[in-house]
C-alpha cells in the first residue's frame, strides 16, 4: 500500500459511508448502514493499514484517517439525531391524537350552480358549431325593444319593465339584443350562444329575482326551418337531461319570433307523473323559442328573403333549480358557502 493508494481508498470510503448515513430511512436502517459501511472492524483494518506504510508517510496517513473518521462519524451522528427527533415527534403526536375530533375542513370554493349549468349548455352547443357572444348589460331601448320588433307601447313590454338609465339607456331585460348586435357585425352563417345577466322589475320571491341569468341562442343561414329548431333543441334536451327525456313545444308569442314556441321538458322531479313543482302537469317550461321574425333580420340589415333562422332564450337559474331540486330561487343568491359546497361535492 502506498500513500497515494490510501488517499484514494479514504476518499472512496468517505463518499460511500457518508451517503449510506444520509440515505437511511429511520434509526433501524441507519444502524444497518453503519454495520455495513462503517463497522468497528472496518475502522480497525484502516488503522492497521497505516502501520504498513513507510514511516515518512505515516503522519499524513494518520491525518487523513482522522479526517475520515470525523466526517463519517459526524454524518452518522446527524442522521441519528434526525431520526430520534422525528420519531419522538411522531410518538407524541400519536399519543395526543383525538380520533373523535371532527376534521378541520377547508373551503376551497366551487362554481355556482348557475355557472355549472351555463358551462354545460355551452359545451353541448359548441359541438354543434356554436360560439359564445356577449353584449352590454346597459343597453339602448332600440336594441332591447325597437330592433326586436316591439311596437312602441306594446303590452309585451309590460313584462319587461326595468330600470331606465336616461338618454335612451336601460338595464337590458333579456339577452335577445345580442341577436341584433351579432347580426349587424357578422355575416351568416351565424351560430351563437349569448349568456348574461338581465334585469326586470320583478319581485324577489321564491320564483322571481330582479336580476337573473339568461342564455340566448341564435342560428341564421340560408334555408333554416322550424325543423332545425325542433331537432336542435330536442337534441340539446336529451344531452342535458338524459337520452329518454321527453319534450314538447307549445305555441307562444314573442314580438321577435314568428312562429314562437315554449319548450317544455318532462318534469325532472317526478319524471312526468305530476308533482307540486310542475303543478301536477308533469311538464316544466325551460325556454322560449321561435323563428327569427323577418323584421328583426331587416332591422339588423339582413335580407329576410334570403336568410332565415331560429332563436331561443332560457333561464339557467331555473334549469339549475330543476336539476338540483332547489325549491326557492333566492337560494341561488345566498352567500352561505355551505349551499354552494353541495354542488362541489
Ligand atoms: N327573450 C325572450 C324572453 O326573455 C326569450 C326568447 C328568446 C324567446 C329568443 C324567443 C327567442 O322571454
Amino acid at each position: 500500500m502506498t500513500i497515494d493508494e490510501l488517499r484514494e481508498r479514504i476518499k472512496a470510503k468517505k463518499a460511500e459511508a457518508t451517503f449510506a448515513a444520509q440515505a437511511s430511512l429511520d434509526s433501524v436502517s441507519l444502524e444497518e448502514a453503519r454495520a455495513k459501511h462503517w463497522s468497528r472492524t472496518e475502522q480497525q483494518s484502516f488503522s492497521k493499514l497505516l502501520s504498513t506504510l513507510p514511516a515518512a508517510d505515516r503522519r499524513e496517513a494518520g491525518q487523513l484517517f482522522n479526517d475520515l473518521k470525523k466526517h463519517v462519524d459526524g454524518a452518522f451522528e446527524s442522521s441519528r439525531q434526525r431520526w430520534a427527533d422525528g420519531e419522538r415527534t411522531t410518538a407524541s403526536a400519536t399519543q395526543s391524537l383525538d380520533l373523535t375530533m371532527p376534521a378541520r375542513q377547508r373551503w376551497i370554493g366551487a362554481p355556482h350552480p348557475v355557472t355549472v349549468v351555463i358551462d354545460e349548455i355551452v359545451a353541448i352547443f359548441r359541438e354543434l358549431g356554436f360560439t359564445v357572444a356577449l353584449g352590454p348589460e346597459s343597453e339602448s331601448e332600440w336594441y332591447n325593444f325597437g330592433a326586436l320588433n316591439f311596437p312602441a307601447d306594446h303590452p309585451a313590454m309590460d313584462a319587461h319593465d326595468t330600470l331606465y338609465l336616461g338618454e335612451g339607456a336601460l338595464l337590458r331585460t333579456h339577452t335577445s339584443p345580442v341577436q341584433v348586435r351579432t347580426l349587424q357585425r357578422h355575416a351568416p352563417p351565424i351560430r351563437i350562444l349569448a349568456p348574461g345577466t338581465v334585469f326586470r322589475r320583478d319581485p324577489f320571491d321564491a320564483s322571481h329575482a330582479p336580476a337573473f341569468a339568461q342564455l340566448e341562442g341564435l342560428a341564421i343561414d340560408e334555408g333554416i326551418s322550424f325543423v332545425d329548431l325542433k331537432a336542435t333543441l330536442t337534441l340539446f334536451a336529451r344531452r342535458f337531461f338524459g337520452e329518454t327525456t321527453r319534450t314538447r313545444f307549445r305555441p307562444s308569442f314573442f314580438p321577435f319570433t314568428e312562429p314562437s314556441a315554449e319548450m317544455d321538458v318532462e318534469c325532472q322531479l317526478c319524471a312526468g307523473k305530476g308533482c307540486s313543482a310542475c303543478k301536477g302537469s308533469g311538464w316544466m317550461e325551460i325556454m322560449g323559442s321561435g323563428m327569427v321574425h323577418p323584421s328583426v333580420l331587416e332591422a339588423a340589415g339582413l335580407d329576410s328573403e334570403r336568410y332565415t333562422g331560429w332563436a331561443f332564450g332560457m333561464g339557467p337559474g331555473r334549469i339549475a333549480m330543476l336539476r338540483y331540486g332547489i325549491p326557492d330561487i333566492r337560494l341561488l343568491y345566498d352567500s352561505d358557502v355551505r349551499f354552494l359546497q353541495q354542488v362541489a361535492e
